[in-house]
């Protein structure tokens, strides 16, 4: 798929028909993911990938989010700080929050190509996840993205507009302030 049409298409979706999406286009995602930035070339993420109805129904219930039990499999992104922190110190955890953000758009889209719907879920009790899914205590979870096909009309929301979120040259400036010279230099005066 070509990339706009790719960014473009991609939205939350919570309800999916009942196929099965395959284990092999999930690894595919995760390795796209795994071509972006990293702090000092450090990529600290792991995806534990869930496919046992018992354990997806338990997740949906520690994040009070029904309607991830209809979901036939999950990747959970986590990720550890250690390395990153011993480089960069406080601001390596920032550098690994960010990185992982980063990770987990590049996996959504991966998976938007191959035509397999998902949400960013990151409304969670750590601590229960944890617990359940066997994780480190050192290591963080960063998302749980439940996936699948469709079933339903999810509409994508609309976004925020080009205008709302661009300053130039200074915060206080949102115009360009060459535009106006550029359109002098257009400007042809009459003979
Ligand atoms: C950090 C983060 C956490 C989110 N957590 C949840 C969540 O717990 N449950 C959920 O249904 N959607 C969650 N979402 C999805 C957002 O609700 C969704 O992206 C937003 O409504 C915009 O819709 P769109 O993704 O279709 O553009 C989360 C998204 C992000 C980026």
């Amino acid at each position: 798929m070509e990339f706009e049409k790719v960014v473009r298409k991609r939205k939350s979706v919570r309800d999916f028909k009942s196929k099965t999406p395959s284990w092999k286009e999930v690894l595919y995602a995760i390795d796209l993911a795994n071509q972006g930035s990293f702090a000092g070339n450090q990529n600290h993420l792991h995806y534990l990938i869930i496919e046992d109805t018992a354990t997806i129904k338990a997740i949906a219930h520690l994040c009070e989010q029904t309607w991830i039990s209809n979901t036939k499999l999950l990747i959970v992104v986590c990720s550890d700080d250690t390395y990153l922190e011993n480089l960069y110190g406080e601001r390596g955890r920032i550098y690994s929050r960010q990185q992982a953000g980063a990770a987990i758009h590049t996996l959504i889209l991966a998976l938007t190509n191959k035509g397999i719907d998902s949400c960013w879920v990151g409304s969670y009790s750590d601590e229960l996840i944890r617990e359940k899914l066997k994780i480190p205590q050192h290591i963080q979870i960063e998302a749980i993205i439940p996936i699948g096909f469709e079933s339903g009309r999810t509409k994508k929301p609309a976004k925020k507009s080009l205008e709302r979120c661009l300053s130039w040259e200074l915060w206080t400036q949102n115009r360009r302030p060459s535009m106006f010279e550029e359109r002098q230099e257009d400007y042809e005066p009459l003979q």
